[in-house]
C-alpha cells in the first residue's frame, strides 16, 4: 500500500508531482495562510511523511497524534520548530535543507548589512516623499563597509560564505563559534574572538547561529551595551537570538547605530512593532533564502528526503542529534 504524505503549504507542481509518483499526497493548498493548528493535528494522524515549514510547530502534541509518522522533512535549514528529541525517541527521521541555501542567504545577509549601513531604505523613502530639497554634504550619510570590522557569531556554512563577501570589501573578520575552527582561521584569514571581545571590536555584528533555548536572547541589554556606538547589528538567523525590547532601547538611546533584521521573535511581525517605528532599522519579512532558484532547490531537497526515507533509503540531509 502507498504511504501518505502531508505537505503544510502549497509547493510548486513539479515538487508535488515528484511525491505523487510514490505516495498519496495531501497538501494545505494556501500560499500565504498558514495551516491552522487544528488541521495539522488532524492531518498528522495517519501520514507516514510530513513536509513542513519553519512556521509549523512540530511539538509533542503533534507527535503524540502521529501514529505512522516516519519522516519529518523541514523546508528550512533551521529546525528549532521541531521537538527533535521527541521525534528521535519515536524513531522518526528529521531532515532539513542545508547547503542549497548557503550562498543565497549569505547574499541577503550582506545586502541587509549594506542597506542598513548606507541607509538605502530611508534614502529611497526620503526621495519618494519629496524631501530631497538640495544635495547636502552630510545628508543621509551612513557607515563605511569597506575596511570595517565584521564580527560573525556562528561560523557554519552561511557564516563562511559571508566571510568571502566581507573579504571582497577588505573587511577585518572576527568570529565567535561554539567550536573554534583554527584551520579555517588560517585558510580564510579570520580571527577568533570571545563573544565579549567580538562585540567590543566589531563595526558589524552578524548573527548566523542556529537557535535553541541555550542561546535565547544571546544579544540582550548587556551585550548591546558592549557594542560600539557606531555598530550595526544584523540578524538573518532567528528572532529569538535578540531581546527586541533591549534592542529598541539601545537604538533609541544611541547605544548602537542601527540594526538590520530579517527575522523576529514572533513572525509575522505586527506592523505596530516598536522596531518598525525607527528609521535606523531595516526590516525584512524573513527572506534570507528567498531566491527563486534556491527556494525551488530547497523544496526539491525536502521532497527527495521524504522519497528516500519512505522508500527505505538513507535521507540526503538528516538532522543530527547534538
Ligand atoms: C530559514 O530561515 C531557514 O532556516 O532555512
Amino acid at each position: 500500500m502507498k504511504s501518505t504524505v502531508y505537505i503544510t503549504r502549497k509547493l510548486p507542481d513539479n515538487v508535488v508531482d515528484k511525491l505523487s509518483c510514490h505516495f498519496n499526497v495531501r497538501m494545505w493548498k494556501e500560499e500565504s495562510i498558514q495551516v491552522p493548528r487544528e488541521v495539522l493535528l488532524k492531518e498528522i494522524e495517519d501520514v507516514e511523511g510530513l513536509l513542513c515549514l519553519l512556521t509549523d510547530i512540530i511539538d509533542k502534541e503533534v507527535l503524540d497524534l502521529a501514529c505512522n509518522l516516519k519522516v519529518i522533512s523541514n523546508l528550512a535549514v533551521g529546525y528549532n520548530n521541531i521537538d527533535l528529541d521527541s521525534a528521535v525517541c519515536r524513531g522518526i527521521v528529521v531532515t532539513n535543507t542545508p547547503g542549497v541555501l548557503t550562498e543565497t542567504t549569505a547574499d541577503l545577509t550582506f545586502a541587509l548589512l549594506m542597506a542598513t549601513a548606507r541607509r538605502l531604505v530611508e534614502s529611497s523613502d526620503f526621495l519618494r516623499k519629496g524631501e530631497w530639497g538640495a544635495w547636502s554634504p552630510m545628508q543621509l550619510t551612513g557607515q563605511d563597509i569597506n575596511n570595517a570590522t565584521i564580527g560573525i557569531i556562528g561560523l557554519g556554512r552561511i557564516g563562511e560564505a559571508l566571510v568571502k563577501r566581507a573579504k571582497g570589501f577588505d573587511m577585518e573578520v572576527l568570529y565567535f563559534n561554539r567550536k573554534r575552527k583554527t584551520e579555517l582561521e588560517r585558510e580564510l584569514g579570520i580571527q577568533y574572538a570571545e563573544l565579549k571581545d567580538l562585540l567590543k571590536r566589531s563595526d558589524y555584528v552578524c548573527l548566523l547561529l542556529p537557535y535553541s533555548n541555550e542561546v535565547h536572547h544571546l544579544i540582550g541589554k548587556e551585550e548591546l551595551k558592549q557594542m560600539k556606538k557606531e555598530a550595526i547589528l544584523i540578524n538573518t538567523a532567528r528572532g529569538g537570538l535578540v531581546d527586541e525590547d533591549a534592542l529598541y532601547h539601545a537604538l533609541v538611546e544611541g547605544q548602537i547605530w542601527a540594526a538590520g533584521m530579517d527575522v523576529f521573535e514572533k513572525e509575522p511581525v505586527s506592523v505596530d512593532h516598536p522596531l518598525l517605528t525607527l528609521p535606523n532599522v531595516v526590516t525584512l519579512p524573513h527572506i534570507g533564502s528567498a531566491s527563486i532558484n534556491t527556494r525551488i532547490a530547497m523544496a526539491n531537497l525536502a521532497a527527495d528526503n521524504i522519497v528516500n526515507v519512505l522508500n527505505g533509503a538513507e535521507p540526503l540531509t538528516p538532522v543530527m542529534l547534538k
